[in-house]
């Protein structure tokens, strides 16, 4: 359904991703895994209209995307959670999560509204807290929330785990899972190789703005490069 096609991008005279293709299929979850700078975020960006790529295709089901105004994209389907959360911290949260419904109609909204806290029962008790009060998980999961208001068919999440806890990384992963049982496609990016494809029906790896490698989750985990690279295995000779 989401479709990246020799996608490149520059920030002004340097070029930061070359030729990227990429797919994500209705129900999937793809993972971007590569290192820092390596263009992560940019490839998010450039699908969601936040940063205008210099020449390829951005589609959704086949709906050339690229060269329109990035509010369409919402109206489309498709949601993005930034790195970082980025909430407004002297906001509620309530407000917080509802301005993910900006496109939409508020009888709608308020319907997405009750569905999107039966999936986050967590936010609840702290719908009324000044969202900059709340712990980096909880924060985690109001920027997924907002997301999820829009009622995407695509969700993107640029590092949805970063600076959490080793149990809330468990708790988010399992809430993408839900996210994604309920029909919705995850594009996400990590920089933790095992965490990444552990989780993913699909992935790929970008290095210095290149897709290097891609394949199925399990593909990818047992990639010698990935093995060498990434997780650190050496392989013994047999
Ligand atoms: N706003 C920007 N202006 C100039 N260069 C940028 C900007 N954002 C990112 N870059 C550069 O583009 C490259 C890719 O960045 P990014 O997509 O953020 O990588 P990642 O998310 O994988 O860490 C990096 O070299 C980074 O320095
Ligand atoms: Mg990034």
């Amino acid at each position: 359904m989401l479709r990246l096609e020799g996608v490149n991008v520059h920030y002004g005279a340097t070029r930061v991703l070359w030729d990227v293709a990429m797919e994500v299929g209705a129900g999937e979850i793809v993972a971007i895994m590569g290192p820092n700078g390596s263009g992560k975020s940019t490839v998010l960006k450039a699908a969601m209209g936040l940063k205008k790529p210099s020449s390829g295709v951005v589609s959704l089901d086949n709906e050339e995307l690229q060269n329109k105004s990035a509010t369409l994209r919402p109206k489309r389907g498709m949601s993005i959670v930034l790195e970082r959360r980025r909430l407004f911290p002297r906001m509620s949260v309530e407000e917080n999560v509802m301005l993910g419904a900006y496109t939409r109609k508020p009888s709608e909204a308020r319907e997405t509204f009750r569905w999107v806290l039966d999936l986050l029962p967590e936010i609840k008790p702290h719908l009324n807290a000044t969202a900059g009060k709340l712990s980096g998980g909880q924060q985690q999961m109001v920027a997924i929330a907002r997301g999820l208001m829009a009622n995407p068919r695509v969700l993107l999440m640029d590092e949805p785990f970063l600076g959490l806890s080793p149990a809330m990384v468990k708790t988010v992963c399992s809430i993408m899972q839900m996210i994604n049982e309920r029909g919705v496609a995850i594009l996400f990016n990590e920089q933790n190789a095992k965490l990444s494809f552990s989780m993913s029906h699909r992935g790929y790896l970008l290095e210095s703005g290149r897709v290097v490698l891609s394949g199925s989750g399990e593909e990818m985990l047992d990639h010698p490069e990935v093995r060498r690279v990434y997780l650190g295995i050496r392989e013994t000779a047999a």
